[in-house]
Order: structure tokens, then sequence, then C-alpha cells
């Protein structure tokens, strides 16, 4: 079957259909949170065409029951289809540990897919002295996927997830000022905050892999009825209550924006893009601002130096 084009892909397109075709025989994908909605979904599909899935979970229990589920992967050469890990994205020193274990995996990575997250907490919470969906959205895969990149081949690709709430970000973007949110916590207003963060780092990244062939991008999956809702579920079923049912996805629609920049060719010219709907989108202007990008890598850089 061949490889379909990238221009005929659109919202209702899903993981399958997207990657229609792709061999990814020998490749290995890492993904954050593979045990739920858009992780486990990208798994389940990535392994079918052939690669071996380095799979995250808060525990190495979770991350394993779900990549138990995963369908045959005759396109691997070996017996092993998985390897399961636990990385709890708001404890540093597990991540740095899971970065540790898939170093000691032995096998050079073609993707890290930067997947996991958690939505509108609806009481602050401070860890580390920072809001905690900050610290686990961004600070945590920022640890997370630039310990992985001596790992990543010539041509490997760094997938954000990010989230079209980015545009629910204060106007100056990121609260440098108020990073623990004592002086103003608002649930949405902080997650549209972490969704800017993975576009400015996929953006920052990019910039500093150069030339090298490596990309990493960032994309909006749409709006899909997964388990992100858990933290404040009447709010989001409220929400899902006024949407044109049109404009909500089903998990294996909502998983085609990564698998796409995961395995599909066009992939490789993601680098410091923005998609959504299988396309190049357009996010806000102030997650296209590179000073801001900057003081973020910054600004993260040395906080995770400080931990
Ligand atoms: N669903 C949507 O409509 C939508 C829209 C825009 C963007 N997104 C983005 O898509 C990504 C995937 O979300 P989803 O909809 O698939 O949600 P989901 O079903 O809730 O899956 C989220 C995954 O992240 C993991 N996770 C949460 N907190 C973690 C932590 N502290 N450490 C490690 N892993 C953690 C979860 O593990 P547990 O199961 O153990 O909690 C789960 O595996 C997120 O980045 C989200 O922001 C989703």
């Amino acid at each position: 079957m061949p490889i379909r084009p990238a221009s005929s892909f659109n919202k209702q397109s899903t993981a399958e259909e997207v990657t229609e075709g792709v061999s990814l025989a020998g490749k290995t994908i890492v993904i954050t949170g593979c045990n739920s909605g858009l992780g486990l979904e990208s798994a389940r599909v990535l392994s079918m065409r052939g690669a071996f899935i380095v799979g995250t979970g808060r525990t190495r229990e979770k991350a394993a029951a779900a990549l138990a589920d995963l369908g045959p992967n005759p396109g691997s050469g070996s017996d092993a289809k998985s390897a399961a890990v636990a990385c709890e994205l708001s404890e540093p020193d597990s991540v740095r540990a899971a970065v540790a274990s898939i170093h000691g995996l032995n096998r050079p990575l073609d993707v890290i897919m930067c997947n996991a997250g958690i939505m509108a907490l609806p009481e602050r919470q401070v860890k580390y002295g920072i809001e905690l969906q900050f610290l686990t959205n961004h600070v945590g895969h920022f640890i997370f996927a630039n310990g992985l990149l001596d790992l990543l081949n010539d041509d490997g690709r760094v997938v954000v997830l990010s989230s079209g709430a980015h545009r629910r970000a204060p106007d100056e973007g990121i609260t440098f000022d108020d990073m623990d949110a004592s002086r103003d916590y608002q649930p949405w207003q902080r997650y549209g905050q972490t969704k800017l963060a993975n576009i400015l780092y996929a953006r920052s990244l990019h910039q500093r892999l150069g030339e090298s062939g490596k990309v990493a991008g960032s994309l909006h999956p749409g709006v899909i009825k997964t388990n992100l809702g858990r933290y404040d579920q009447a709010s989001v079923d409220a929400l899902f209550e006024q949407m044109d049912p049109s404009n909500v996805k089903t998990i294996p629609q909502g998983a085609a924006t990564q698998c796409l920049l995961a395995a599909h060719p066009v992939g490789a010219e993601a680098g410091g893009r923005y998609y959504q709907d299988c396309q190049v989108g357009s996010p806000t202007e102030v997650s296209q601002d590179d000073a801001l990008a900057q003081r973020l890598w910054d600004w993260t850089e040395d906080f995770v130096g400080g931990l």
C-alpha cells in the first residue's frame, strides 16, 4: 500500500490512515503517557507499523500493562515489541531515572514523543516551588527530551503535544514573576501557559538542533474525550455539551497529527512548526516569539539546574 500524500489528510483522518503504507520496522519511538488516550492510541498504531515502542507511565506497571495490549509487530525483527519505563514527570529524579533507563536499552531513537499531560487542576498545586501543571507538562518534558537527545538519530524527530488551549495563556505569555501562581491562579489559563511553553520549547529546540537533520515540532491534536478532563470533569463535560459534535474528534482521529509527525515523511518538515488537523496550523503570535522562547529555555535550564 502506498504512503498517502500529507495534503490529503484533515481533521477526520485517523492515526491508522496517516501512517498507511509507512514501515517503521527497525525504528524506536519513545512516548510519554503511553497508558491512556492519545499516547495509548499512538503506541498501538506506531507499533502496528513496526516500531519498537518505549512507553512511559507514572509507574512502570502502568506502562507495562498498556504496552502488553499492543498488537503484533512483525516488522521489528525481534521478539520484544516494547519496553516499559517509569517516568513521573513532576519528579525530576524519576524523569532522570527514566532517561537513564532508556539509555540502558542501547537503542538509537527515531522519535521522542512528549505526549503526557495534565489539564486545569481546579486548586492551585505547587511542587518544587512552581505550579504543578507547568512542572509536569513543560519542565518534566524539558528534562526528559533534552536528556535523550544524544540517542536521537540524525533524522530523528521530537514531537511535542501542545494544544489550541495555548491561546488561553496570559498576554505576556509566561508569567515569569509568578511561577508558583501565588498572585493569580486560573486553572485554564495556567494550562494554556503550559501548552504555550510546549510550542516555545519545540521551537527553541529545533533552532538548537540546527542543520543536524533532527527536527522538533509541536501540535494541537484536536478536542477529544480522553481522561484529560478528570481533574475537573464537570466543567469539561459542560464544554463538550456546548461544542458542535463535528468539532469533537474520536481518539483515533485525535492521535492522527502526532502519528503523522512521528511517522509520515512530512514529519521531516515539521521543525519549528505547529500542526493541527494534520496540516500546518496557525498558533498565536506570542508562541512565535523567539526572544520569549529563549527566555523560557534559560529560565527552565536554571530552574532544572537548581532541582
Ligand atoms: N484530549 C484533548 O482534547 C487534548 C486537546 C489538546 C491537547 N491535548 C494534549 O494531548 C496530550 C495527551 O492527552 P490525552 O488527551 O491523551 O490525556 P489522557 O488520556 O489524560 O492521557 C495523559 C497521559 O499523561 C500521563 N500523565 C499525566 N500526568 C503525568 C505525570 N505527572 N507524569 C507522567 N505521566 C503523566 C497520564 O498518566 P495517568 O493515566 O497515570 O494519569 C496519561 O498517560 C496532553 O499533552 C494534552 O495536553 C489533549
